[in-house]
């Protein structure tokens, strides 16, 4: 019989765009920092986590529905923030926003999105967040935040790992930079009006060098949660004690996250982070985790050692190279039935009974 070309994981989606895009947006989209010992790592980590299940349990009806800061979403799979979708395809995060409503699942938009919030909330009634990134200019920050919240995003997703960009050496050979016709949407204006055309047009180092702020502390998150409503998120923990802390400020969430391994290399794999903080704050705070998310099996294992609900990063955007919302939709629609037949095979009917002891 004849093979299909068609992607039925979510690898093959990565396979089929990386034949698909060009050169320097596939590296951006793929690397990691410096040696990419963490991307392996991110991968690995669940490659040696086995499972448990349990038999002869009446698995007929299952429900993978959850809720995530009092917003129900279909499956405990949500969408990364990444940069820059219209390098992927020409409605670029339309699409996925589209792919996000089709799927009933919450998109976090990356402040470095290339399409604007505004259109991005005109365009869909799926549920969004906004991933903030701080800047040096904190009127533009409020006005950010401002926008965001009236244009009914549901929370903001501070990230908290990126004083400055870790180095994505593939970048480097690349001289990656946005192309002429593509803009950082949020920050259009404000790009125009306020920065030397060299730097506007210069690398993303440079860009988050000079426009984000690397003195950013705790006080300045506890300075956004005073001036907004929205729930506030914190992406990018990875230690114990600032799980224990965020908890103590009182934030709603936080993001187990090394940023797919892009920033600081040599870190640990989210998912070998997630037992400890989730013994400590399990009970504070929302835990989310993302990183290396690639199966239904490693849905379950996150959710076994305490996360409320995962996110896929580059997933999407293979998706998005392969077949724009369609292809993303795809990609979020193999994870949800690989999750689901995971869930059956393990003796669980509801996404609600995944404990501990599912994991050997
Ligand atoms: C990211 N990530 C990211 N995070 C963030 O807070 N703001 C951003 O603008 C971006 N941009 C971005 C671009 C690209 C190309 C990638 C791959 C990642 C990190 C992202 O939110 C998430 O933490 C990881 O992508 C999760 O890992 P996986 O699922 O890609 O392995
Ligand atoms: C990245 C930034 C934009 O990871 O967050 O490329």
């Amino acid at each position: 019989m004849a093979k299909t070309n068609t992607p039925i994981n979510l690898n093959e989606f990565e396979s089929l765009a990386k034949s698909l895009l060009d050169k320097p947006a596939y590296d951006y989209y793929s690397s990691g920092a410096n040696d990419e010992i963490t991307l392996l790592e991110n991968l690995q980590a669940y490659k040696r986590i086995r499972l448990y299940p349990r038999i002869l349990v009446d698995v007929e009806n299952r429900d993978m529905s959850t809720t995530v800061l009092g917003t129900k979403i279909s499956m405990p799979i949500m969408i990364a923030p990444t940069a820059f979708h219209k390098l992927a395809c020409a409605g670029g995060e339309l699409s996925t926003a589209k792919a996000a409503y089709n799927n009933q699942t919450i998109m976090v938009l990356s402040s470095l999105s290339t399409t604007s919030p505004e259109d991005v909330a005109a365009s869909t009634d799926a549920s969004l967040w906004f991933q903030l990134y701080i800047y040096k200019d904190r009127e533009l920050t409020k006005s950010v935040i401002q926008r965001v919240e009236q244009l009914g995003y549901k929370a903001l997703c501070i990230t908290v790992d990126a004083p400055l960009l870790g180095r994505r050496e593939k970048d480097v050979h690349n001289r990656f930079s946005l192309p002429d016709d593509m803009t950082i949407a949020t920050v259009g204006d404000y790009l125009e009006k306020e920065m030397a055309e060299s730097a506007r047009n210069s690398s993303l180092n440079v860009y988050f060098a000079s426009l984000l702020d690397q003195s950013v502390t705790w006080k300045d998150v506890e300075w956004i949660r005073s001036i907004s409503n929205l729930p506030i998120i914190l992406k990018g923990v990875h230690r114990r004690d600032d799980a224990i802390k965020a908890a103590e400020y009182g934030f709603d969430g936080i993001i187990v996250s090394n940023h797919g391994a892009r920033q600081l290399d040599t870190v640990p794999a989210t998912i070998d982070l997630l037992p400890a903080i989730s013994e400590s704050v399990g009970d504070k705070l929302e835990i989310f985790l993302d990183g290396g998310i690639r199966r239904g099996t490693d849905v379950i294992k996150a959710m076994a050692l305490g996360a409320k609900a995962v996110l896929i990063g580059r997933p999407i955007l293979w998706g998005l190279a392969v077949n724009g919302s369609e292809g993303a939709s795809k990609v979020l629609q193999l994870i949800r039935e690989e999750t689901d037949l995971a869930m059956a095979l393990c003796g669980i009917s509801n996404i609600s009974e995944i404990t501990r002891d599912i994991i050997h």
